[in-house]
C-alpha cells in the first residue's frame, strides 16, 4: 500500500480499527460498506436485512433475478444457512477460506432474506480469506451479502479507486485495503447431489476441482442461465474491445500479455495468476485513456487463463 492518501475518494478511508468500528455499525444499522476480499472489492449488507439488500440492487443498478453470494467465516457458520453434503464439504474443506462459491439448498429455516436468492431455492455461500473481510465477518457476526462493488454490468473492482469511480456516492464507506491479491471472482461451483458444475471460472480451477472431487466437472445446463454473471455482455468497458491482439491500430489501447508488449503488460513472464491480478485494472485504464478502443493480447486457455478469458469474452461482447 502506498502512503499517500491523495487518490483516495472521500468514502474511501485506509483500513484500521476506527474504520473497522465504523464498518461494523454501519453494517449493524442496516446500512452498505464496500471491503476487500482476496478477488475483488465486494458491496457488503446484512442478509437478513431485507431493506439493506434492498440498498445494494439499488447502488448497483442491479437486476432482482441475479442473486446475491452470503460471506460467512466458516464451514460451521455456512451449515446455518445452506445444507452441505459430502461433495460440498469437501470442496469446503479444500478451498475454504478462499476464492470459491458453493451453490448448496437452503437450510428450512435459512434466514436469509428472499431477495439475496433471488426466489431461488439454493443459496451461494463463500468462506472469503482476506483478513479485512474476515475481521468485518468475526466482528460483526453478520452474514455479509456482497455482489462485486461496481455498477451492474461493469467491470470489477480490484482497487477502492475503482470503487469511486464506479459507485461514487452511491457507498458511504469503502475500508481500503490495497489492491485485490488475485483480482478475478471466485469460482461458482453449484452442488447436484454427488455431481458438480463450474457456473463461473474463477481462481479455483476445474483441475483443483477434479483432484479433491475425484471426478470431472458435469456439463453447464446448455441454455440455462444459472449464474446470471453468465449474462453475454458483463465485466464490460465502455469502449469497443477486440480479443486475439497481436498488435493494435493506433487508436486502440493495447492490453499485452507475455511477448506481446502492449501499452501494459499483465505479465512479460506469461505468469497467468499474475495476469488474473491486473486484468480489471488494465481494462479500468483502458476505459478511462484518450483512446477509442481496447485492443487484448492473446491469453493461454488453460488453468485460470479460462477464467480470464471468460471474463474477457464478456467485456468484448455487443451490449
Ligand atoms: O469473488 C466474488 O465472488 C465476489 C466477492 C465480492 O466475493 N463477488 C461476486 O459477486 O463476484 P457477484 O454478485 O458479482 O457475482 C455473484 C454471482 C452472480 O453471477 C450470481 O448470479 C451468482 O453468483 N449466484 C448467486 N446466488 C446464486 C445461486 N443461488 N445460484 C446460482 N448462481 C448464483
Ligand atoms: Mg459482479
Amino acid at each position: 500500500m502506498s502512503g499517500s492518501n491523495d487518490h483516495i475518494g472521500a468514502a474511501a478511508r485506509r483500513y484500521g480499527k476506527a474504520t473497522l468500528a465504523e464498518a461494523v455499525a454501519r453494517l449493524r444499522d442496516g446500512g452498505l460498506v464496500a471491503v476487500p476480499t482476496e478477488t475483488v472489492y465486494g458491496l457488503a449488507a446484512d442478509s437478513t436485512d431485507a431493506a439493506a439488500v434492498a440498498e445494494i440492487y439499488r447502488a448497483k443498478g442491479r437486476p432482482d433475478f441475479n442473486p446475491l453470494i452470503v460471506h460467512v467465516s466458516d464451514l460451521d457458520t455456512a451449515r446455518t444457512l445452506g445444507q452441505f453434503n459430502e461433495r460440498a464439504a469437501g470442496f469446503a474443506a479444500a478451498f475454504w477460506p478462499g476464492p470459491l462459491t458453493l451453490v448448496v439448498p437452503k437450510t428450512e429455516d435459512c434466514p436469509v432474506t428472499a431477495a439475496v436468492t433471488a426466489g431461488l431455492d439454493t443459496i451461494a455461500l463463500r468462506v472469503p480469506a482476506h483478513p479485512v473481510m474476515r475481521e468485518l465477518l468475526q466482528v460483526s457476526g453478520l452474514f455479509l451479502a456482497a455482489p462485486s462493488a461496481n455498477r451492474s454490468g461493469g467491470i470489477s473492482p480490484t482497487t477502492a479507486d475503482h470503487v469511486t469511480r464506479s459507485l461514487g456516492k452511491a457507498v458511504p464507506l469503502i475500508l481500503d485495503g490495497g489492491p485485490c491479491e488475485r483480482g478475478i471472482e471466485s469460482s461458482i461451483v453449484a452442488i447436484d447431489g454427488d455431481d458438480y458444475r463450474i457456473l463461473r471460472p474463477g481462481p479455483v480451477t476445474a483441475a483443483q476441482l477434479e483432484t479433491i472431487a475425484g471426478k470431472p466437472p458435469a456439463t453447464a445446463r446448455i441454455g440455462k442461465i444459472e449464474a446470471p454473471g453468465q449474462l453475454a455482455s458483463h465485466y464490460a468497458p465502455a469502449k469497443p474491445v477486440r480479443l486475439g491482439a497481436q498488435t493494435a491500430m493506433a487508436d486502440e489501447y493495447h492490453i499485452g500479455f507475455g511477448p506481446v508488449a502492449g501499452d501494459m503488460n499483465l505479465s512479460e513472464d506469461s505468469d497467468l495468476a499474475e495476469a488474473a491480478s491486473l486484468l480489471f485494472a488494465a481494462l479500468h485504464d483502458a476505459d478511462a485513456s484518450d483512446r477509442l478502443r481496447i485492443a487484448v493480447a492473446p491469453i493461454p486457455e488453460t488453468e485460470i487463463g479460462l477464467a480470464l478469458n471468460d471474463r474477457l469474452r464478456r467485456a468484448a461482447s455487443p451490449k
